[in-house]
């Protein structure tokens, strides 16, 4: 068999938070540690892929052989996501902020004021979506989704709303998944589902790395 079955395909990976600042010194962002990401851009790159990792800031290495673009904002992970296409799959692992504030304070607000600082939020773009639609669209592409509740049926509305092809929904009740080295997910393709036992970060990568791979070798068959 051989063992670099995705030499001469470009691969996406979308990892870690994005940070947008409130001032200059305050920001909003979330506890993703890029651990799950990392570990499919890795699996990916081992598969003889050529692998684009735009990453928002996270403590983790970049793996061998992959190349990273290291971004700060939901803004400026759509731009480089975009300037990285053409791409044959793009694998959305990042947690990426819903919002930012609507404007940047150029100075530290400060605490004297009358009352707390109002802070008004604004839409971030969504990558995986914007993805999914653009006229460059990765012949895969591929999300995942935090869960609390009812994950089959809020899997497959996401499914569909953002135009991907497959959602990896992990479960987050409990305090789950986040910085932790384990998760369980169920798979999504818009046509089955299935549950994925919970394993190792770095097994459920290379499990999705087997699936892509099989997708991208056959006739577009799914898995
Ligand atoms: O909507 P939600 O955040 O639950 O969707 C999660 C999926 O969408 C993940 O794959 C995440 O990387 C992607 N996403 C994105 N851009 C956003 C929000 C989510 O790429 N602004």
């Amino acid at each position: 068999e051989d063992p670099l079955p995705l030499t001469g395909r470009h691969i996406l990976v979308t990892a870690g938070p994005t940070v947008e600042s409130i001032d200059p010194v305050r920001f909003l962002s979330n506890h993703s540690s890029g651990r799950q990401g990392y570990a499919i851009a890795e699996s990916l790159s081992r598969l003889g892929a050529r692998v684009t990792l735009v990453s928002g800031p996270v403590a983790l290495p970049c793996p061998p052989g992959v190349e990273r673009i290291a971004v700060r904002t939901a803004r400026e992970m759509l731009q480089a996501c975009e300037s990285a296409l053409p791409a044959d799959a793009a694998v959305c692992v990042a947690a990426v902020s819903d919002w930012r504030p609507e404007t940047t304070a150029s100075g530290k607000l400060k605490k004297d004021g009358p009352a707390p600082p109002a802070l008004r939020l604004v839409e971030n773009p969504d990558i995986l979506a914007t993805l999914s639609h653009s006229p460059q669209r990765p012949a895969l592409v591929v999300g995942f989704a935090a869960e609390t509740d009812q994950h089959r049926l809020h899997g497959g509305l996401k499914l569909a709303r953002k135009g991907c092809d497959w959602l990896l929904v992990n479960d987050v009740s409990e305090g789950r998944v986040f910085g932790g080295t384990t998760n369980q997910v169920l798979f999504l393709d818009g046509k089955q589902e299935e549950v994925w036992p919970e394993m190792s970060k770095r097994d459920l990568a290379m499990k999705l790395a087997g699936h892509i791979r099989n997708f991208l070798a056959g006739p577009q068959v799914m898995p």
